[in-house]
Parts: structure tokens; C-alpha cells; sequence
């Protein structure tokens, strides 16, 4: 068995920024507010016709491959994890690979949401570690701001969340003392509509109640985008904030500590945690429960706001640049977000 070393990093965010300020220009919100309860001074949004999660996702994929030191040709498979692709479908690992150029090779879409970037690290590990493939591309993007509720109703999500991608190159390493030590993947589908985005979707109403969505009478067809979706503007993303946070705040330390015990560590032995941005007040909450030093976590959600499976890889190629992460350094990754579903990744640089 090999190990699965992270080989290339990269990120690319738009460069539009959005301030908080710029937010109280169309929905009842402030800085203060935003500030307080969740960190984020501003975030990136992407130039509409121009930009997408599959050209965000391209970008930072050409920086991780030329850091990885291999051409595009090289990369034998693509992972791509995001909740907001280009097209229902296809997904944009394809399209990342006609962007790229690269031919023939496999190319698969992860839908997790906020612990995306971790179940495809896992996947991609899967099939490193067994000598399957050599140069995994494996891409977190996400370009939010294009189905957001931009007015008052939507402001308890709409304020949290930027735009962006990150991107890695995955190979194996015949070295066992560097690499992904372990992976650790977690679901509860009890609290799928805590956070979800259902409509348009094929749901059929099933769990739900076709009521709300006004379903046509109609023998055959016509539930995926109803008039009355359309007429109630109910195809935004829906969050019980609390709800997540409060679930949040015990699952990331929970899957922090799995990892660090599948391996033989405590948290006094990490160097570098790089927890999913979902909410500052969350990062911190964990930082004083599991008693780790400012140097031991890096957030970076005041300047992006949360971008669900990019924000682990924008974070830690940041930390990288930043001289934050060096060889033979412990890292841990670890998400939570919709699904419920969460995970972790411990790292040895
Ligand atoms: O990646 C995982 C994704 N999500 C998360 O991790 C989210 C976890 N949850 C959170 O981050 C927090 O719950 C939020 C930041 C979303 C909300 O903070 P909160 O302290 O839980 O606020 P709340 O939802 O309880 O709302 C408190 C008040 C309400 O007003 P009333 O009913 O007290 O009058 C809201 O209407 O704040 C109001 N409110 C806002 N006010 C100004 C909600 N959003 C906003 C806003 N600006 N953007």
C-alpha cells in the first residue's frame, strides 16, 4: 500500500469583493450583525457571464497541477465537490476536464455539501493509496452568490456565504510517514432539510407534501420546477441556523478527536487545523474545547465568508502559502454542513 500525499495546491478566488456594507444596500442586514455572529467582514462574488464554479474550479486546478509539478495531461481522475454546479447535469467534473484539456480520464461529482472537499479526499485516497491512480485532480468550487436570496427573507443565509474553488493534486508516496494518515466520513440524512436547497428538484414530493410545491394534475411530469415554486420564489437555500449550529459545534471536535485517536494523538500534537468555515463563533468554539493555541487553527472566512467545499482547500493552500504548513507537520481537516453529513482527514505533511 502506498500513502496519499497532497503533491499540488491551489485556490482562485473572483476578485470581486462584497462588503457587509455592500449587503445593507438590498436586504435589511449590518455589518455589526453580520460581524458578530459569524465573523465575515466581506467575501468574493464571481462576475456573472464570465465566471462559473467549473472555470473557478479550473483555475485553481491549474495552479495545484503546475505546483504538483505534472501537466494537465497527467491527471488520470477528477473529483469535483460542489453544491452549486454549473448544470443540474452534467457535473463539472466533466466540465473541468474540457476546460483543461484532459482526455479520457474518469471524472466524478461529490455532493456533500460543507464536508465535500473531505468525502472526496477520502474517495481519491481510496484509490491512490491502492496504486489505481497516480495524479487525482480533486476540486472543491463553489459560485453561491448566483442562487442566493438577495432580499430580507433571505438574509440569515444569504450574508454567510462567498464564492470560490480550491483545488489539489493527489498522488502516491511510498513514504508511510507522510501523507493522509486516515479518513473519517459521518451522515445522519434525520436532518436532510435542515439545510437544503430542494427546488428545482425531483423529489416528487415525497417527504415533503406536494401541497406546498403545487403540483399540476397533470398524469405524467411537470414536478420539477412547479408555477407555484416559481410563483413563491421557493428556490433558495433554507437553513435553521441554530439548528446547525448547535449539532455543529458537537460534531467537529467529535470527528477531530476520531481522528486524532484512530492515529495515536491528542490535540496538543496538531499543528495545523483547518476546519470547514461555516461560521467563525463555530471555529472558536472548537478551538477552546479542544484547547488548541491561535498558530494550531487557520480561519479565513472573514475575508471569504463560507464556500462550503471550497473553504477547506482555499484555507489550507492560504495556510500553505503563508509558510503556516511545512513538511512533516499534523494536519487536520474537518467539516460539517448539510446532509447533516461531516467528516475529518488527519495529514502528515
Ligand atoms: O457550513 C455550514 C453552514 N451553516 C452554518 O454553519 C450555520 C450555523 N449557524 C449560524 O451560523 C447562525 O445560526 C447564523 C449566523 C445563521 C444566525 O445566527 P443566530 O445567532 O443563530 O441568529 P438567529 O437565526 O437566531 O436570528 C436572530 C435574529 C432574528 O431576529 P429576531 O427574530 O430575533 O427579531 C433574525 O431574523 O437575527 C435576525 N437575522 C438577521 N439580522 C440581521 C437573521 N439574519 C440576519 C441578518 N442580519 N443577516
Amino acid at each position: 500500500m502506498y500513502r496519499t500525499k497532497i503533491a499540488g495546491i491551489g485556490y482562485y478566488v473572483p476578485e470581486k469583493v462584497v462588503t457587509n456594507n455592500d449587503l445593507t444596500r438590498v436586504m435589511d442586514t449590518s455589518d455589526e450583525w453580520i460581524i458578530e455572529r459569524t465573523g465575515i467582514h466581506e467575501r468574493r462574488y464571481a462576475k456573472k457571464h464570465e465566471e462559473s464554479t467549473a472555470t473557478m474550479g479550473a483555475e485553481a486546478a491549474k495552479i495545484a497541477i503546475e505546483r504538483a509539478g505534472i501537466t494537465a495531461q497527467d491527471v488520470d481522475f477528477i473529483i469535483f465537490a460542489t453544491l452549486s454546479p454549473d448544470y443540474f447535469f452534467p457535473g463539472c467534473g466533466v466540465l473541468v476536464q474540457r476546460l483543461l484539456g484532459i482526455p479520457n480520464v474518469g471524472a466524478l461529482d461529490v455532493r456533500n455539501q460543507c464536508s465535500g472537499f473531505i468525502y472526496g479526499l477520502s474517495v481519491a485516497d481510496q484509490f491512490v493509496k491502492t496504486g489505481m491512480y497516480k495524479n487525482v485532480l480533486l476540486i472543491g468550487g463553489e459560485f453561491h452568490s448566483a442562487g442566493l436570496d438577495f432580499s430580507t427573507r433571505g438574509r440569515n443565509v444569504t450574508v454567510i456565504f462567498g464564492d470560490g474553488a480550491g483545488a489539489v493534486v493527489l498522488q502516491p508516496t511510498e513514504d508511510q510517514d507522510t501523507g493522509i494518515l486516515s479518513t473519517h466520513l459521518h451522515a445522519d440524512g434525520n436532518y436532510a432539510e435542515v439545510l437544503s436547497y430542494i427546488n428545482p428538484g425531483c423529489h416528487g414530493g415525497v417527504h415533503l407534501g406536494t401541497e406546498r410545491f403545487g403540483y399540476p394534475e397533470q398524469e405524467f411530469g411537470g414536478a420539477f420546477l412547479t408555477q407555484k415554486m416559481w410563483d413563491d420564489q421557493d428556490y433558495y437555500p433554507n437553513m435553521d441556523g441554530q439548528a446547525v449550529f448547535k449539532v455543529a459545534v458537537q460534531k467537529f471536535p467529535e470527528v477531530i478527536l476520531e481522528a486524532l485517536k484512530t492515529n495515536g494523538f491528542t490535540p496538543a500534537d496538531i499543528d495545523l487545523l483547518v476546519p470547514h468555515q461555516a461560521n467563525l463563533r463555530i471555529s472558536q468554539f472548537v478551538q477552546r474545547l479542544l484547547k488548541l493555541r491561535d498558530d494550531q487553527i487557520h480561519n479565513n472566512i472573514q475575508k471569504y465568508g463560507n464556500t462550503t467545499a471550497a473553504s477547506i482547500p482555499i484555507a489550507l493552500c492560504e495556510a500553505w502559502e503563508m509558510g503556516k504548513v511545512k513538511p512533516g507537520d499534523l494536519v487536520c481537516l474537518a467539516a460539517f454542513g448539510s446532509g447533516f453529513t461531516w467528516g475529518s482527514a488527519l495529514i502528515r505533511w
